[in-house]
């Protein structure tokens, strides 16, 4: 018999509970949410012939009998300094291929805008002919434009797909003879997030919308770090023209990346002002984080001089100001020209990923010092370092607690019985300390990042029990977070994931099904639940949280059972009279190593059905291996 208890706790459920944390690793933004389909697009990857080849050939000489390419490095100091000329030597046509993000995904029917830069310099090329094709030389679209001028100029044109294709390559010829230069070479899908030109990828943006996330995190995770402090994240060249945003070679590449991707950049099309964008977007609040001047743990643990850091504290600074500020000052003005003259809105921000240690703490006042001066109602998230545990870890809370921290960040990636063991982290720590913003955790079926890691339901079942111990933390949790949140099934380096996606299609693994089940289902007050007058955290395998909603006056109880039994559980309303028949949501699945896939996206995922009530007794019984919320008007 468990009992809830309607009294009001005065503990509320903050709107930030639940949340997403973006990271640009496993092709999540280049080839994932940011709908570019041509790699490379400006030839500005370290090898800046890097996805572009000649048609049947594993050569990569671009010199054949009919032309010949050759990258131009125009200028040391621009953000985008190479681009490509190519030279048609007789009307046989030179043809240049672009393979995408392992290939490019095609729907039938549906419309591509292809767009390039070009500059004519001798001779007379009359026409480039981009063509969709499969891997057998099949046209699946194409379209053309007509290059008429000796200065740079954009052209745009549209094709329409005759057939879908997951695995499509772009074949570009070029009629007539003489030499051309090009850049920004470009296709898009037409149909993006809200239809946005040259925009974000829709199934994607939807699967995230659909969390209805109380904030967005961005833009990671060891990116924001850098593996040198050369290649960290720098918000502000991701702003702007795109053309001019400076590429990256992305942290996740090749070092400590399981499954090396050495093709892997940052095309930085998705950059801070589409994060913004994308927050307001889904009513999450853009929750930035910057680097501190020190690089990413794994690599070298570069560390900025002390008499070095202002230029990143002023970066911290000027990216409230590109948020927040208006017309009339420099960092606002940039973020109005850029088509937002309302304010974001920003309310937070993080100091550092995933640091700890004297060299943090030490870099941290000073960024707090700053910020707080000039913009004292900024939120700031401080880390506590890679995993929750270790003198670093007590160093960093005790350290942050003397200074009256406001948020601290807490990774954890732990094997499933971690999560299950662990419901009652939150339930000892200091009510009157910081604030816990569970930014990373998700359950290592093998080890932590390996790539034999499984998204399966005993992964997920564990984090939903767990997670019945942020929900009964509220008081202290103040934000949490899956990560990572996508994966390239082609093209990732870190598993598990939350979400998997192809060229064509994406689905929510069974632990974004538990996110979503918490995210849409949150509540606005903590009231308490108990069996025999005690919290109910893994007895017998079950754990639980109530919330009340007060803008639909229902009881929200949340209730896990990881054993392999079902249960059949009173749970009386103690001070309220409830309807006749209640909503419950139900994910059950008695193979904990079931996982959803391309093939069966929905095999485990929430199913609608009632329960019934008697007087103020709610008769509920919870399958074996179970997750289940009941909704119960009032
Ligand atoms: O989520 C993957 C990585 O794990 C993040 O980039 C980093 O913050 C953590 O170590």
């Amino acid at each position: 018999e468990l009992v809830v208890n309607l009294e009001d706790t005065g503990i509320k459920i903050q709107p930030t509970m639940y949340g997403i944390f973006f990271e640009d690793i496993n092709f999540a933004a280049d080839g994932g949410l940011y709908a570019e389909m041509i790699k490379n697009r400006s030839f500005e990857f370290t090898l800046p012939k890097t996805g572009w080849m000649e048609p049947n050939s594993d050569r990569h000489s671009y010199n054949n009998e009919s032309g010949f390419l050759s990258v131009i490095k125009y200028a040391e100091e621009e953000a985008n300094h190479n681009f490509a000329r190519v030279e048609v030597k007789n009307d046989e046509g030179y043809v240049l291929i672009n393979e995408g993000f392992r290939g490019m995904g095609v729907k039938e029917g549906a419309q591509y805008d292809f767009s390039i830069e070009a500059a004519k310099r001798s001779g007379n090329i009359q026409k480039i002919k981009l063509q969709v094709i499969d891997s057998l030389d099949n046209v699946l679209g194409e379209t053309s434009i007509s290059p008429d001028s000796d200065s740079w100029k954009t052209y745009e044109s549209t094709l329409t797909a005759s057939a879908s294709e997951m695995k499509a390559k772009v074949k570009i010829t070029f009629e007539g003879e003489g030499e051309i230069d090009l850049d920004m070479i470009s296709l898009f899908p037409q149909d993006t997030w809200k239809g946005r030109k040259k925009g974000l990828r829709k199934d994607l943006v939807q699967l995230l919308d659909d969390l209805n996330p109380g904030f967005l995190r961005f833009p990671g995770g060891c990116i924001v770090e850098g593996r040198t402090l050369a290649r960290r994240y720098q918000w502000k060249k991701t702003v702007g023209d795109i053309a001019d945003r400076e590429i990256l070679v992305n942290r996740w590449n090749t070092e400590f990346a399981h499954r090396p991707t050495p093709d892997y950049y940052q095309s930085f099309g998705l950059g801070f002002f589409e994060y913004f964008q994308l927050s307001e977007d889904m009513g999450a609040e853009p929750l930035p984080i910057l680097g501190c001047g020190i690089a990413c743990q794994f690599n070298t643990g570069e560390l900025v001089p002390m008499d070095e850091l202002d230029p990143y504290v002023q970066d911290a600074l000027d990216l409230i100001e590109f948020a927040n500020g208006d017309a009339d000052t420099a960092w606002g003005r940039v973020r109005v020209d850029m088509g937002h003259p309302e304010p974001f809105n920003m309310k937070y921000i993080g100091i550092g990923n995933e640091q700890w240690g004297p060299a943090y703490i030490e870099r941290y006042k000073v960024f707090e010092e700053a910020i707080k001066s000039k913009y004292p109602e900024i939120i700031i998230v401080s880390g506590s370092g890679p995993f929750p545990e270790g003198d670093y870890f007590e160093y960093g809370w005790e350290q942050l607690k003397q200074m009256n921290a406001e948020i601290v960040d807490e990774h954890y990636y732990k094997p499933p019985k971690w999560f299950r063991e662990n419901a009652d982290r939150y339930d000892g720590y200091d009510r009157n300390g910081p604030k816990v913003f569970a930014g990373e955790y998700a359950a290592q079926t093998v080890a932590i990042a390996s790539p034999d890691n499984k998204n399966n339901w005993n992964a997920a079942l564990s984090e939903a029990a767990f997670m019945t111990g942020l929900e009964r933390n509220a008081e202290v949790v103040h934000l949490t977070s899956y990560a990572p949140l996508m994966a390239h099934a082609d093209g990732w380096q870190w598993t598990p994931d939350m979400i998997w996606f192809n060229n064509l299609e994406s689905f929510g693994t069974p632990n974004y099904q538990v996110q979503k089940m918490y995210s849409t289902n949150p509540g606005t007050d903590l009231l308490k639940i108990t069996e025999n007058g005690e919290k109910i955290i893994g007895k017998g395998g079950l754990y639980a949280t109530v919330a009340k909603d007060a803008n639909t006056n229902e009881l929200i109880i949340k209730v896990v059972n990881t054993s392999e039994v079902g249960q059949n559980l009173s749970i009386i309303m103690e001070g309220g009279t409830t309807q006749e028949s209640v909503e419950v949501l139900t994910m059950a699945m008695d193979d904990l190593e079931a996982e959803n896939s391309f093939k069966d996206p929905f095999k485990i995922s929430p199913k609608k059905g009632t329960a019934s009530v008697e007087g103020n007794m709610l008769k509920a019984s919870i399958p074996a291996q179970a997750f289940n919320i009941y909704k119960v008007k009032l």
